[in-house]
């Protein structure tokens, strides 16, 4: 599990999905990935998000599609000439983060939404409550479903931590986030509770430190290889942390009353 990511390169694009970010269906060495690419606004962030949350969705058993290192040629060409895509292709060659397309899947409704199995949907609040992922609401549910099969998606919001490691205070990991009663998914005390033991228990200090281990150093830091580790230390302290007993975020959900299935 969590073994380093593999690396394909990308021969051409095909299309945008214009999401926020842009993420694009590219052709590479071995088929169809989906691509968000480092040059846009948002910058490499949200791709370490997507490694490192992608890597704690696969040790919880949820299924998210695989991630890959994609290495995108200056002036790869381009099926879709828009203007503003060539532009962000140009400033993202390099390595970007691929992940596997899914065939034949589509995005969740909220009709959908409201078949999941309780104690599946508890699981999704629980790593989204961990991994402060304000995406996964009624608006933007960000899974996927093919044949009653539901994948997440989009990650990329999560970890909102890193993006001011200056206000990060001992104290910050204690605090629940809003994650939980903005979800997609309102559960029930009881789902939640258990979801909590079942996962807290699995997310170890090495499989925090595997899931950094996968994040490319260049996403991480300017000062190299050293700088980089001691990121990802910081990570792995910020999240440790988040996970001992009695879990802020997940009393944050007992407040909310049963909905699910509304
Ligand atoms: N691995 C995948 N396989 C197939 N389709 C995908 C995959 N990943 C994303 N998509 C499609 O692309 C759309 C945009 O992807 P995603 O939500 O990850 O990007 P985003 O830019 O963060 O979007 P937004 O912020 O608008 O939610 C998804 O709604 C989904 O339809
Ligand atoms: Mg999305």
């Amino acid at each position: 599990m969590n073994e380093p990511l593999r690396r394909v390169r990308v021969t051409r694009v095909r299309s945008t999905f214009r999401g926020s970010t842009w993420p694009v269906l590219a052709l590479a060495s071995e088929g169809s990935v989906v691509v968000k690419l480092h040059g846009s606004a948002e910058g490499t962030l949200p791709l370490v998000a997507e490694v490192v949350v992608g890597a704690l969705a696969d040790a919880l058993g949820l299924a998210t599609p695989a991630r890959l290192l994609v290495e995108l040629p200056p002036d790869v060409p381009s099926d879709d000439p828009h203007e503003e895509l060539r532009d962000l292709l140009t400033k993202s060659a390099g390595l970007n983060l691929g992940f596997s397309y899914l065939e034949g899947f589509r995005n969740v409704t909220v009709a959908d939404a409201s078949r999941i199995p309780a104690e599946l949907a508890a699981r999704v609040v629980w790593l989204d409550a961990f991994v402060q992922n304000p995406d996964r609401t009624a608006k933007n549910p960000n899974l996927m479903i093919k044949a009653g099969k539901i994948w997440l998606i989009d990650h990329g919001a999560a970890l909102n931590f890193h993006h001011d490691w200056r206000a990060v205070t001992e104290q910050s990991p204690r605090e629940p986030g809003s994650v939980v009663t903005a979800h997609l998914f309102q559960v029930s005390e009881r789902d939640l509770l258990l979801a909590d033991a079942r996962s807290a228990e699995v997310l170890s200090r090495e499989v925090l430190a595997r899931a950094l281990a996968q994040v490319p150093d260049e996403w991480l830091s300017t000062g190299g290889a050293e700088a980089a580790d001691r990121e990802r230390a910081a990570y792995v302290a910020y999240l440790q942390k988040r996970l001992h007993a009695p879990r802020p975020f997940v009393a944050a959900g007992k407040r909310v009353p049963f909905q699910f299935g509304r």
